[in-house]
């Protein structure tokens, strides 16, 4: 008996490992709920149109070649329609208008692209807080083209503006920046920071996007040096950088190796006009092995 349920057991292993290797493509869905929720940030409280209560909103997080379905119902008081940043083609639905009390699904057929790229509202009143990141991981059995990394996250960098953003209404220059939906400590308003975990010697796959509308946005992690290695949803070649310019709309995905003293190091987020600044907190955990 014990013995059969052992083979049992160790064919079910099998064939999952299997189909992980040999799977082909696969279809995705997800579901998107428009809704209206309320954020204090920059030391006042207002409403904002977001994905599922969430800003930055949901990430999608599928192979390359998968078939994406993304079912967006509309709860908010506006018609809304998604941009699907930096897919060639092949979306059913790229220009639809999603009225208020509806919802439509958007098809996408995923073909060459690899890497990040991300999703937002069109108009940009709503499209400062509804958007989210649109990551494509290699197929099944694939490999990166650089070492593999220990994880991988996902860096948002985003705007926030202190007006009511309503249909009609048009944001002028931001009043804050975000990193993954937070402020931060400079703007004066105890905002939280984000903070990002790493373990000593772990080699993380950073996967950032600007998604400030007008802006070129610098990025750089203090006394840490990153690697390019992939920008638009396509492998790029390896280059090395202490700060990184990211174009309105542009992604890129770097690797960082967590190889300094352990401690804690500041992120810093700011357009390249340099008027004002986002931070974030890299923390090093030494869960990896005992420190001398
Ligand atoms: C959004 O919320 C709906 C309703 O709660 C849920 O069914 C759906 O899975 C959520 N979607 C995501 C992507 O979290
Ligand atoms: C989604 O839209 C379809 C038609 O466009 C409609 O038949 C369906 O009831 C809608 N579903 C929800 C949950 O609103
Ligand atoms: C773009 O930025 C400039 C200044 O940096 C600002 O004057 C303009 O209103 C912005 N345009 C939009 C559409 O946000
Ligand atoms: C700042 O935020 C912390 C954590 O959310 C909270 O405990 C504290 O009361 C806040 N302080 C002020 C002055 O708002
Ligand atoms: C970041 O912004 C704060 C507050 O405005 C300012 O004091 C600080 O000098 C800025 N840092 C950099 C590097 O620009």
């Amino acid at each position: 008996m014990a013995s059969q349920k052992q083979a049992f057991i160790l064919l079910s292993v099998l064939f999952f490992f299997n189909s992980l290797l040999f799977s082909g493509a696969d279809d995705v869905y997800y579901e998107f709920i428009l809704q209206e929720a309320e954020f204090t940030k920059l030391c006042s409280t207002k409403t904002v149109l977001t994905v599922n209560g969430s800003f930055p909103g949901t990430e999608i997080r599928v192979r390359r070649d998968d078939s994406v379905y993304v079912n967006v119902h509309n709860q908010g008081r506006f018609a809304v329609s998604i941009d699907w940043e930096g897919v060639e083609d092949s979306i059913d639905g790229a220009n639809e208008l999603i009225q208020p009390g509806r919802n439509f699904t958007y098809e996408i057929e995923l073909d060459d692209e690899i890497g990040t790229l991300w999703w937002h509202a069109r108009s940009a009143w709503a499209r400062a807080t509804v958007h989210g990141a649109f990551v494509i991981l290699p197929a099944a059995g694939e490999e990166y083209p650089f070492p593999a990394p220990t994880s991988d996250l996902t860096i948002i960098l985003g705007e926030w503006f202190r007006q009511e953003l309503t249909e009609g209404v048009v944001p002028g220059q931001a009043d804050a920046y975000t990193i993954n939906g937070h402020l931060g400590e400079t703007y004066g308003c105890n905002d939280t920071s984000y903070e990002l975990q790493v373990d000593y010697q772990g080699l993380y796959l950073l996967r950032l996007i600007n998604a400030v509308a007008n802006e070129t946005m610098v990025f750089s992690i203090a006394q840490h040096s990153i690697t390019i290695v992939g920008r638009d949803a396509s492998y790029a070649r390896r280059s090395f950088s202490t700060s990184l310019t990211l174009a309105p709309g542009q992604t890129l995905d770097v690797l960082l190796s967590a190889n300094q003293n352990v401690g804690q190091y500041y992120i810093t987020a700011r357009p390249s006009s340099g008027r004002l600044n986002t931070t974030g907190i890299i923390h090093y955990t030494t869960s990896t092995g005992p420190l001398i």
